[in-house]
């Protein structure tokens, strides 16, 4: 609990409305996609680097925890105050600051929703492309703690890939930049590198520089519809083996159809047991081209129809069943733990298949989706109550799998709380202990976002509440 005269100090920084106590407010802020939740002492909404630094400096002085958060989406409890605490919420930082066309960038505070960003570039002819399923909420500063990726990750790579620097306030207060508003610079480590996908640990990020691209001319899109998973992930294998690399290429299996059936009230799937997105982009002459070549691929390995988008409002029709699975699969079963796997692409019929197996075994409902072309699939476990444990046994043998086929046990959404026992099966002892060192470098004290990535145990000095 945070002491009265505490709570006096941090209204001095931010302000007596933007700093939350009463439980029906704290609610709001205690829990993500994941639907873990712990309820936050406190939540203030700092305007500036300035009262966030105040804040970090408080904190190390009263030692009690501060757990930055963004729009709450994300998929590993990363923003979840497990240990109580303060949450820092960002929804006043959250201006486009600058669009810079002659250069190609854009400076944003944390709090700026993703689409919006994406919205006021393209209004430009400019692209920005990293683009979580979520982006109609999900907000940048939430994307670069968690280094998220997204629907086109295949071609564009993820947030680290557009990341040009940050200002950032270190665990101890001080505010830094790092990078620089340049396409290149090699001037020492790579912090921005380090705080990106570091989850909210090692800092708490201010503003953001963003890389943008030109925006793509055309933008062509199908739907392949296929018997099953298998013959779906063998025309994955085979686009990602071919010449073409294609913006997108989604995998959704049968039960991931049927829940947005369900939940859009809609026949989406045609009968099918396996769909395929896949898109396009570039000059008009190229994209028309590559879509023949990927709708033949398509045809060849065995799906029984193929239909391409003419149109945007086609596209986006397309595009809205991919973006409903998650809220959907939330219908079937009161619990669904989602897990963000990626092995190397030549390996989706692989894993996709031990994963049938293994669902088979333990007689659970696992629903499989995601980014096939870049080898990042959402295995989804949709439980009861009840069948936890062994839903925990299934989750280890997946990961199990993954690493033995050169993989990692995320892609996209972080380890959080909901990886953090997980993650010694992929990272060997030294790494695992290297990253400790960072961490314990910044954060002696332990304050920033504890009990995401290691167990608490593992970094925990805090005391005196
Ligand atoms: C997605 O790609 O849809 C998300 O990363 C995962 C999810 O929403 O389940
Ligand atoms: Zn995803």
């Amino acid at each position: 609990m945070l002491k009265s005269p505490v709570l006096k100090e941090l209204e001095k920084i931010v302000g007596r409305t933007n700093l939350f106590t009463d439980a029906e407010e704290l609610v709001v802020y205690s829990y993500d996609a994941t639907r873990q939740e712990s309820l936050p002492w406190a939540v203030a909404r700092p305007a500036t680097a300035r009262e966030v630094s105040d804040i970090i400096l408080l904190a190390n002085r009263e030692r009690f925890p501060v757990v930055p958060r963004g729009a709450g989406t994300g998929m590993s409890g990363g923003s979840v105050p497990a240990s109580g605490g303060l949450v820092l919420s960002f929804e006043r930082m959250n201006r486009i600051l600058e669009i810079d066309v002659q250069n190609r960038m854009a400076v944003a505070e944390p709090g700026v929703i993703t689409g919006d960003l994406q919205a006021e570039v393209e209004a430009r002819r400019l692209f920005y492309p990293p683009d979580p399923a979520s982006h109609q909420f999900c907000t940048l500063g939430g994307n670069v703690a968690e280094c998220a990726g997204g629907l086109r990750a295949v071609k564009y790579g993820v947030t680290r890939d557009y990341i040009l620097g940050l200002e950032v306030v270190l665990p101890t207060g001080e505010i830094i930049e790092t990078g620089a508003r340049t396409l290149k610079s090699v001037a020492g480590y790579d912090l921005t590198r380090l705080i990106v996908g570091s989850e909210g640990t090692l800092g708490v990020v201010t503003k953001i520089i963003v890389k943008l691209l030109p925006l793509p001319e055309s933008i062509q899109t199908l739907a392949a519809y296929f018997p099953d998973i298998r013959s779906a992930a063998q025309a994955v294998a085979t686009i990602t083996a071919s010449a073409i690399v294609p913006r997108a290429l989604e995998l959704i299996d049968g039960g991931a159809l049927r829940a947005v059936e369900n939940y859009l009230k809609q026949d989406i799937s045609h009968g099918s047991g396996a769909m395929l997105l896949v898109e396009v982009d570039g000059p008009l002459a190229v994209s028309a081209s590559e879509i023949e070549t990927l709708e033949r691929i398509c045809r060849e390995a065995g799906a029984a129809m193929v239909k391409r988008a003419t149109n945007k409002v086609e596209q986006d029709q397309l595009w809205k069943i991919r973006r409903s699975i998650s809220p959907a699969l939330y219908t079937i079963k009161p619990r669904k733990i989602n897990e963000d796997i990626v092995v190397p692409p030549s390996r989706v019929p692989d894993i996709i298949a031990e994963v049938q197996e293994i669902a088979k075994r333990y007689g659970l409902l696992i629903v499989t989706f995601g980014h096939a072309g870049d080898g990042n699939i959402h295995v989804n476990i949709l439980i009861e109550d009840e069948e936890l444990p062994i839903a925990e046994k299934t989750v280890k043998e997946v990961f199990a799998a993954v690493v033995r086929m050169e993989g990692s046990i995320s892609g996209e959404h972080g380890i959080g709380l909901s990886k953090a026992s997980y993650l010694p099966m992929e990272v060997g002892k030294h790494a695992l202990e290297a990253m400790k060192k960072i961490k314990r470098a910044l954060d002696p004290n332990n304050i920033l976002n504890p009990g995401k990535i290691f167990l608490n145990a593992e970094c925990g000095v805090r005391s005196a509440e």
